[in-house]
């Protein structure tokens, strides 16, 4: 069976695969520490619980409307007025399956083959693949480790072409924890909003953010771009429900109207009883979200200190989400226990198979020299993979 001449184009997620082999090691009983997660490991709140379940009682379980019932609409549109005084219709609002898919119908939903789509460097696995399942390209604009992965005004200037259609903005990000202060933010505003580039900001990370950061959201720093602007959010990483799958996308109706026909003709309504969840956790009580914040600042720190200890690994601080994103070119050349370290991939496979801890190479990432940890997982569990990284690394020759 053939594959069509897109899908061949598609690489498998890097993810998915350590993830993968990670399993695949614990289930033959192997102590594996997984690192690798892009999850909370914090359960569901009690409240969004009960109203998942509670749905499912009143047989809330049939289709419900295409683009999100209404009431998760208000919801999403309060949570945006209280607490970014964002202003959104209910015909500016689609909810889909998961941010993920939010995305994806925005770029279908906007660009052409041939478009081009500047994605800061290192980005998010699913961006570049997203760009090309539409038959438009990528074009990765690599951000050093020098200016914290913060994408500079003359880096965009020199990747602008008369294809240049879009660009996908994720802050805070996800592998690297860089997040924009709002002068470096408005700066790349600015040219997009003089290129007229549909701006993706990527901003599910919005409530994950930490002591002396404050996030802004991009319309909040240029509201001229809102002609152009889809923002992304969703429940997942602020509610701990990347299981349930709710996502959305906010901006120019003409858009969403685009993005929410194509949902119409392949998903249909993200899930009805996930939607009922999703409207008690934007409703809800949001406290939790401060007590869980204060507990991935205290592992970010832990970790801080310990890859301080480590010679020939160097580290940005991630101002938000809940990764780090730890340089390892200078072990390159080194060897140990058989594993020679040319590329992050080696280093992650000698970690894992020695010292029994999953991280993912940067290569996914498209930041080569990088390896990222994921701090979504117990202080107990950081302590014991930290002693093992630690040990293993140390022992490269
Ligand atoms: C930067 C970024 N955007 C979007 C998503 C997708 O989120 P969801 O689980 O809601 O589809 C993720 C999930 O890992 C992410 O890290």
């Amino acid at each position: 069976m053939d594959l069509s001449e897109i899908v061949k184009q598609l690489s498998p997620s890097l993810t998915l695969k350590i993830s993968a082999k990670a399993k695949t090691m614990k289930s033959n009983g192997i102590p594996v520490i997984d690192f690798s997660v892009g999850e909370p490991d914090f359960p569901t709140p009690e409240h969004v619980k009960e109203a998942g379940i509670q749905a499912i009682r009143d047989n809330f379980t049939g289709y419900t409307q295409n683009d999100g019932i209404p009431d998760l609409k208000d919801a999403i549109i309060q949570r945006l007025i209280q607490d970014d005084a964002l202003s959104f219709s209910p015909d500016e609002i689609l909810i889909s399956a998961g941010a993920k898919m939010s995305l994806y119908l925005a770029m279908a939903a906007a660009l052409n083959p041939g478009d081009e789509v500047i994605i800061p460097a290192p980005y998010w696995v699913s961006y570049p693949e997203q760009v090309r399942l539409t038959g438009a390209v990528p074009v990765i604009v690599h951000t050093e480790e020098s200016s914290e992965f913060i994408l500079l005004p003359e880096q965009l200037e020199a990747a602008l072409t008369s294809k240049t259609r879009a660009i996908i903005i994720n802050n805070p990000s996800n592998p690297s924890g860089a997040a924009y202060e709002t002068d470096q933010l408005r700066a790349i505003l600015e040219i997009a909003h003089r290129n007229k580039l549909l701006i993706i900001a990527d901003e599910i990370y919005s409530q994950i953010t930490y002591e002396g950061y404050r996030f802004v959201r991009s319309l909040n720093i240029m509201p001229e771009t809102r002609a152009h602007t889809v923002l992304i959010d969703g429940a997942s990483k602020a509610y701990s429900m990347t299981g349930w799958r709710i996502g959305y996308a906010a901006g120019p109706a003409t858009l969403i109207g685009g993005m929410k026909r194509i949902q119409g003709h392949t998903t249909s309504n993200p899930v009805s009883i996930s939607q009922k969840a999703a409207v008690a956790a934007f409703r809800g009580d949001q406290r939790h979200l401060v007590v869980r914040v204060r507990e991935f600042q205290e592992r970010r720190d832990f970790l801080l200190a310990s890859l301080a200890q480590i010679p020939g690994v160097s580290v940005c601080v991630p101002k938000g989400a809940f990764y780090l994103f730890p340089n390892v070119s200078k072990l390159f050349g080194r060897s140990a226990a058989g594993h020679t370290m040319k590329t992050a991939m080696d280093i992650c496979d000698y970690l894992l198979e020695t010292a029994h801890v999953a991280l993912v190479p940067g290569e996914g990432f498209g930041a080569p020299n990088n390896i990222r940890l994921s701090f979504a997982t117990s202080m107990e569990n950081l302590r014991e993979g930290m002693t093992r990284i630690q040990k293993a690394l140390t022992d490269l020759v």
